[in-house]
């Protein structure tokens, strides 16, 4: 099987004081987890569509999608966790419930925020993932990436050429991405603020599909306004 996992288990804390999770605002005339879906909904090898949302926006949810008519087969929502990779975990819990998973199950995970993914990075993430097991999205670094520990002055200012940015989807051999997660201590887990380091600490190799400059995660008001003007001014494509 290969399933879609979005992720919508957030409340946007750092969208400021906004009636809803940044996931249910409005972008260009409908919410952006909406767009976000309706891109899924373009790839026929998915299976199976899981959204991930805090239990108490659950129902709203499932209005918002058929306020908006996505009443796609694929889709199903479910209850998000209290951290990223545990609502991913949820989701695969809730994929093992309802099929069963076997060595040969993927899942394309993508944070709910990211409206501007596109068929072709879709498209890659399943084809990578099927053959190497785990594939992360990135964006080669235009900016030198600088590292600071204390946060005052400078510890090392690594090779540009060597520096990417993650994006979404990062993609999964479910039972592998499981097995290594709970391989992790809880204070581990704690840490592991992408999942694909839960690969990378255990030295499993990751591929790398080239994302977007647009396939930006809408973070703060500024990223809205940045996302309004990326739909205006035809920045993207399918
Ligand atoms: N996410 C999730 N489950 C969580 C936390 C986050 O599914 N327990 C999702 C968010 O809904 C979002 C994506 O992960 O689509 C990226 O996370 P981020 O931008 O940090 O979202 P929030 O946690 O909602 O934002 P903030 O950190 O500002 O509160």
């Amino acid at each position: 099987m290969i399933y879609g996992g979005i992720l919508a288990g957030g409340i946007g804390s750092r969208m400021g004081n906004v009636p809803l999770p940044k996931q249910f605002l409005d972008l260009d005339g409908k919410p952006i987890l909406v767009h976000t879906v309706e891109k899924f909904l373009l790839t026929s090898e998915f299976d199976k569509i899981y959204i991930a949302t805090p239990q108490k926006w659950i129902s709203h949810t499932k209005d918002t999608l058929r306020k908006h008519n996505i009443d796609d087969a694929r889709v199903e929502v479910v209850q998000g966790g209290s951290d990223r990779n545990e609502t991913i975990m949820s989701i695969i819990r809730a994929a093992e419930a309802e099929h069963g998973i076997t060595d040969e199950d993927v899942i394309v995970t993508h944070d709910a925020v990211r409206p501007f993914l596109t068929r072709r990075i879709i498209k890659e993430n399943i084809d990578n993932v099927l053959e190497y097991g785990a594939v992360d999205t990135v964006i080669t670094a235009t900016d030198t990436i600088i590292t600071s520990e204390d946060g005052d002055s400078i510890q090392s200012i690594p090779v540009r050429s060597e520096m990417y940015q993650g994006q979404t989807p990062q993609s999964f051999n479910i039972n592998l991405l499981r097995n290594s997660y709970n391989e992790l201590s809880d204070d581990d887990k704690k840490i592991m603020t992408d999942a694909c380091k839960i690969l990378v600490v255990g030295n499993k190799q990751v591929k790398l599909v080239m994302g977007e400059l647009y396939n930006i995660k809408i973070t703060t008001p500024y990223d809205l306004k940045v996302a309004n003007s990326i739909i205006k001014g035809g920045m993207m494509s399918d």
